[in-house]
């Protein structure tokens, strides 16, 4: 098998009678038949696209999954795979989720009859008390957004085998570059394709990975009948994404561990959240099930005025949402990704007025630091 960097190259690539080295844009809705009761294979963009089939494919390998399915953000995937669930059913997911997963699960899947139990995935213990007859799937997000919290996957596969409990792990964060929970037991794989894989923070995109043929073919009923594929032009910027993904993965968590060690000096910061520093708690867990730490920092200054400082003052990163792009952004969980969390469970997360979220891009280190360190100067 193809080595990683090489299939975000190159990997799913097919021979076109062209020539052409870069997947063709098919801007185009819908496709002629040859014949009566005959296809091309394509017959209506929302089935499938050719351009967004070449994206799948390359997707489906570097996960090592049967197939993979392109949406139009990464919310729209997750909606989708809750669409698997029935009323009746139950979710179990990681207590500290991305705020965008936590709102479907409990303002549209609650009114749908799926009700979601939180708990800390990463305590396996906690998790086989959680699990309940009408437990159909547990979400996990690894590590957690934003507090860096890791989970065990291949232990988590193992406890749910044989339940008809689905595993699904938000692999975001590191992408599967770094890390493939399918190969440690997982049956679907998520992404929000909008940060690391598209990598340019220009293009919203969501994937589903699916372990196995029969889940594969499920979620593809449901995209097909919901709808929310990704368009072809958007296809082809996160397949260009893709290509640069292991250069991307490589340089700017090289560029994290060197902030975050800088970070955890600094007078004005109380802790760091980095799985790449020795002192975190899912260190070594994470070197088991991961080739990489990924790029994203979260960081507890000593008051809120100092993160309202940074946030202002920073020049060079820029404060806005999202991540996992080539520029560096940095973002207040607590107005931001988690304001739909209520209070008082936000802040049993941690997710204070005193946290920071950072996502390194490939900008120089150095320059990084150096804008940080002059945001934290203008509140002396
Ligand atoms: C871990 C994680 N999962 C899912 C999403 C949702 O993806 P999108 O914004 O592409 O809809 C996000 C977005 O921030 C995220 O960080």
């Amino acid at each position: 098998m193809m080595k990683l960097d090489t299939l975000c190259v190159q990997g799913a690539r097919r021979r076109d009678v062209t020539g052409a080295v870069t997947t063709p844009i098919y801007q185009s809705s819908t496709f002629a038949h040859p014949g009566v009761g005959q296809s091309t294979g394509y017959d209506y963009s929302r089935s499938q696209n050719p351009t967004r089939e070449q994206l799948e494919r390359k997707l489906a390998a570097l996960e090592g999954g049967f197939g993979a399915l392109a949406f139009s953000s990464g919310m729209s995937a997750v909606g989708a795979l809750a669409e698997l669930m029935r009323p009746g059913d139950r979710i179990i997911a990681s207590e500290d989720l991305y705020g965008g997963t936590s709102r479907l699960f409990e303002h549209i899947m609650r009114k749908n009859g799926v009700e979601t139990g939180y708990i800390d995935t990463g305590d396996i213990a906690a998790l086989s008390a959680a699990l309940r007859p009408e437990t159909r799937l547990v979400f996990v997000e690894t590590p957690t957004n934003p507090m860096m919290r890791v989970t065990d996957i291949r232990a988590t596969a193992e406890l749910l085998r044989g339940r008809g409990v689905l595993l699904a792990v938000d692999n975001t964060f590191l992408t599967p570059y770094y890390c493939r929970p399918i190969e440690l037991g997982a049956d679907i794989v998520i992404h929000s394709g909008t940060k690391y894989l598209g990598g340019h923070n220009d293009t919203l995109a969501g994937f589903l990975v699916a372990a196995s043929a029969e889940t594969d073919e499920k979620l593809r009923f449901i995209q097909k009948t919901t709808g929310a594929c990704l368009a072809p032009f958007d296809c082809f910027l996160i397949e260009r994404g893709l290509k640069t993904l292991a250069l991307r993965m490589d340089k700017s968590s090289a560029s994290a561990l060197k902030i975050a060690r800088r970070l955890e000096k600094h007078p004005r910061v109380k802790a760091v959240y980095y799985a790449g520093l020795e002192t975190h708690y899912g260190y070594e867990l994470s070197r088991r099930q991961a080739d990489g730490f990924g790029s994203m920092i979260s960081f507890e200054v000593d008051s809120p005025e100092t993160a309202r400082a940074v946030l202002e003052g920073v020049r060079l990163v820029m404060y806005a949402e999202s991540l996992g792009g080539v520029e560096s952004l940095i973002t207040y969980p607590l107005l931001q990704t988690h304001a739909d969390v209520p209070e008082e469970k936000r802040l049993a997360l941690g997710i204070t007025d005193k946290l920071l979220r950072l996502s390194v891009g490939i900008e120089n280190p150095d320059d990084i630091i150096a804008d940080i360190e002059n945001a934290f100067g203008s509140t002396e």
